[in-house]
């Protein structure tokens, strides 16, 4: 839906006569990002397709032209937050425009495609909505609101954004990036009865092999070492082989695994049930493919799961981390959870506690079920008291947690590689990479931003690991 309604804007100026005051200066834009690593990646993209349009990214909202919030849906605090945050900017807005400067606010991601016109209506001073598949109509939208048209695009756009967008290696002033995401499909066809993504996303659909092999490779030329690909259900990614076959996400790995110095391959979110044959071999052959793995469960009870309609058991669910260790002993598991689900029984709970228990996550997500309006699960009986949410979150998580720091522990002493992301705080002092995605500081001042380089672990902190270069 693409819609154009004049504007309400509570700014003292018409927001056309302030172009000429920003237009001095460079324009500068402020994201914050709410939610998935999908939007993560959005607003990367949303930041190239804004410096080629003039604006350079800030951290500092105060001195920002253009506040633009990617939104999450997925529970239904993340959407208040939303209207909460615009309700402040509103203020931040008259006090902005009426000292003659531009101030414009723009809402991107799944509360402005499930929303839409609504967010503009019950905002003001939001100039511009735009879905997560029109983001890259961005400067167009802007350029109409500065001409007085607040702009609602949430279409799911015929033409495909990735063409759209610009190449993100070749933004100028950028600073190398060593990791990257790649976004490979999006959408799900799951249907998971506590969840908006098939709704907010809409169907699932694969970006092709060419274009993806394309936008790798033009990554790596730009100085990308990591790649993490990304998608809604990712091991459901599918194309179409040279030969006419069928493709999976495994066979994608092989492919991507050839190009020359691209040293890492990540993949998120994955489904348990298209976790295929190929895949699992792909994580015995691969050495550049990670030892870390986010596979969500949401709950270790047969009778909740057939409630969510996740289409396995617990057992399937062991029984497929058992064959993935087998092939790669050293990876880590991440997951999901969900509590609270309608219908959870305390016998229910425990058997998610007795699955983290089995299982043992490196890294994991828990929530309070959040019943979602229009997905079946908010439509389900029994549904289970906040208190006793929150009793059953205070538990998992403190197993969790433990879990965590018990497998941050076992890695002092230990030697990895470690890719060199960027400056630590310390001069001398970088930031690394670990196989299993935690962060390593170390002292490597022989070493540059890129390298892979060997280290040992010597301590950890509450959010990052420290370690010593091992002298080859
Ligand atoms: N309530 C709580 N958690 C949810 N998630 C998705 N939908 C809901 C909901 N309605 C969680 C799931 C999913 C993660 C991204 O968010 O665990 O894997
Ligand atoms: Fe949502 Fe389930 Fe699809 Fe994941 S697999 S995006 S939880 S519907």
């Amino acid at each position: 839906m693409t819609q154009e309604i004049s504007s309400l804007s509570p700014s003292a100026e018409p927001v056309s006569a302030m172009v000429e005051h920003a237009s001095a200066a460079q324009k500068k834009v402020f994201i914050k990002t709410y939610g998935c690593q999908m939007n993560v990646y959005d607003s990367s993209r949303m930041a190239d397709a804004l410096a080629a349009d003039g604006y350079q990214q800030t951290e500092d909202m105060e001195e920002a032209n253009l506040v633009l919030l990617n939104t999450c849906h997925i529970r239904e605090k993340a959407a208040d937050k939303v209207y909460s945050a615009l309700g402040r900017l509103r203020e931040m807005k008259k006090t902005r425009t009426a000292k003659g400067e531009e101030f414009m606010i723009g809402v991107a991601g799944c509360v402005a495609q499930a929303e839409g016109e609504e967010i503009v209506r019950r905002e003001p001073g939001v100039d511009v909505v735009v879905g997560p598949q029109t983001y890259h109509r961005l400067p167009q939208a802007l350029k109409r609101a500065r001409s007085g048209t607040r702009v609602v695009d949430t279409d799911y756009a015929v033409e495909d954004k990735f063409e759209h967008l610009p190449d993100p290696t070749k933004i100028a002033g950028k600073r190398r990036v060593v990791t990257a995401f790649l976004t490979v499909q999006e959408g799900c066809d799951k249907f998971c009865t506590f969840c908006v993504v098939p709704y907010t996303r809409g169907a699932e659909v694969s970006r092709s092999l060419s274009q993806l092999l394309d936008e790798a490779k033009r990554l790596v030329d730009g100085g990308v070492r990591e790649i993490t690909l990304l998608g809604q259900n990712v091991n459901a990614w599918h194309g179409k082989a040279p030969d006419g076959g069928t493709m999976g996400l495994g066979d994608l790995l092989y492919k991507l695994a050839e190009i020359p110095g691209l040293a890492r391959l990540r993949y998120t979110t994955s489904h348990p049930r298209d976790m295929d044959d190929r895949l699992i071999e792909a994580h015995r052959d691969l050495r550049m493919l990670m030892p870390y793995l986010h596979l969500p469960v949401q709950s270790g009870s047969d009778r909740i799961l057939k409630a969510m309609n996740r289409r396995h058991k617990a057992a399937d669910y062991i029984a497929l981390v058992e064959r993935i260790r087998q092939v790669r002993p050293d990876i880590a598991l991440s997951g999901d959870f969900i509590v609270g689900f309608p219908g959870e029984t305390d016998e229910d709970f425990e058997d998610t506690i007795r699955l983290v228990e089995h299982i043992g996550y490196a890294q994991a997500f828990s929530f309070k079920y959040s019943p979602r309006p229009g997905t079946p699960g908010a439509d389900l009986p029994d549904h289970v008291s906040e208190d006793v949410k929150t009793e059953r979150l205070a538990r998992l998580q403190e197993l969790l947690l433990k879990q965590q720091h018990d497998f941050a522990r076992s890695l002092i002493g230990q030697t990895m590689d470690l890719l060199l992301e960027k400056p630590g705080r310390m001069p001398g002092q970088i930031i690394g990479r670990s196989p299993w995605l935690q962060s390593v500081n170390v002292d490597a001042k022989a070493s540059q931003i890129g390298d892979i380089i060997q280290v040992r672990i010597t301590d950890i902190g509450p959010n990052s690991l420290f370690g010593e270069v091992v002298e080859s």
